[in-house]
């Protein structure tokens, strides 16, 4: 089976104009050039200028439209207003935004020290909030309607150790994405999450699984599917959330792990370790006392 096929059709998202967070690199990158692909303009933004201005030339060499990169750092709220008032009086307005960017690195929460802890605080509460807010306030000043949709984790509801705060921070900007799917409806803005499950990327695999640590730990291992996931699977799914094809999924989290989380949660799942012989001796037995 392809999995790397696009799945909406060719104008879908034309002529809507999409900021992405963290839009230089991996996923964020891999979502928007899907939305270039489908008609969309982006506005690209994280620390790193030269990436984001590698990344956007690639892009529109390779995808047409226009890609404009410009450099957040989305924990400082100067910069972030003065990202957004860029993004909007260079494409005239900003129709969605996707809160992407991340900071995470694995460690006993123990051995961290409050600025690492808060780092990751900052990077992923806090900056999903301060784009958040700041984008909101203009949309709804300007009578304008809009569509957030914010990249979790599916371990912002089940927690994880060794990631403590980043699951903290995730569970926070779940929490804010459906308080103001309800909150903010009225003015004609939609918020959603997509809660992805392995998808690899260099900053996501450098920093979770480092050194011999993806060899010991592989993520497909853990997926009832048996494999990771395809950037296109996840950008498929993120342009039918930005599109106006889910305009009534609103307050919506939508997990797309092929049955990682759960696999973790179902009290016999791990039976699946025991081989078929076994099922049959045992189903045997039980005929016999019958
Ligand atoms: C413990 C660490 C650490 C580590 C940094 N720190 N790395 N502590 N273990 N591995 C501590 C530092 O010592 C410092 O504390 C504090 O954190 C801040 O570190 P800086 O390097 O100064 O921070 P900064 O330059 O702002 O970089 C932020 C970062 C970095 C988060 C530390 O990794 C980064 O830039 N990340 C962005 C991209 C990223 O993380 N992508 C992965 C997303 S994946 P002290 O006390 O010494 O000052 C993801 C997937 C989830 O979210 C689910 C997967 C299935
Ligand atoms: P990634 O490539 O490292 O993406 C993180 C992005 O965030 C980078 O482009 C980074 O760019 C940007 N960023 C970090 N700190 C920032 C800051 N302070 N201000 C602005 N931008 C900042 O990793 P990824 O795997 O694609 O992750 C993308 C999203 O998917 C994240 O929200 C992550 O939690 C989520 N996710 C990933 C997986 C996975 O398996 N890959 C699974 C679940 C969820 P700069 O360094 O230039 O700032």
């Amino acid at each position: 089976m392809n999995f790397n096929s696009g799945m909406l059709r060719e104008d879908a998202l034309k002529d809507k104009n999409i900021l992405i967070t963290g839009g230089g690199t991996g996923l964020g990158r891999s979502m928007g050039e899907y939305f270039l692909e489908l008609g969309a303009n982006l506005v690209i933004t994280s620390r790193k200028l030269d990436v984001l201005e590698g990344t956007a030339n690639e892009m529109m060499s390779q995808k047409g439209g226009k890609v404009i990169p410009l450099a957040c750092d989305v924990r400082d709220i100067a910069q972030v207003e003065d990202m957004w008032s860029q993004a909007t009086s260079q494409l005239g307005k900003v129709d969605v935004v996707l809160n992407n960017a991340a900071g995470n690195f694995i460690s006993p929460t123990e051995r961290l020290s409050t600025n690492a802890f808060n780092t990751v605080l900052d990077i992923v509460l806090k900056g999903t909030s301060q784009v958040t807010l700041t984008a909101g306030k203009d949309w709804i000043a300007k009578k304008q309607a809009g569509v957030f949709l914010n990249i979790v984790t599916t371990y912002a509801w089940t927690g994880s150790g060794y990631v403590v705060p980043s699951a903290a921070a995730k569970a926070g900007v779940l929490a804010m994405t459906r308080s103001l799917a309800v909150e903010w409806a009225k003015y004609g803005i939609r918020s959603n999450a997509i809660a992805p499950g392995p998808f690899p990327t260099e900053g996501a695999w450098s920093r979770l699984l480092p050194g011999d640590l993806v060899k010991k730990f592989d993520p497909a291992k853990k997926v009832p599917v048996g494999r990771v996931g395809e950037h296109q699977e996840l950008a498929n799914l993120a342009a039918y959330l930005v599109s106006d094809f889910s305009a009534y999924v609103n307050g919506e989290v939508i997990t797309i792990d092929g049955g990682e989380w759960l696999k973790g949660a179902g009290e016999f799942n791990n039976l699946d370790q025991i081989p078929q012989e076994l099922w049959d001796m045992m189903e045997a037995s039980r005929g016999k006392k019958q």
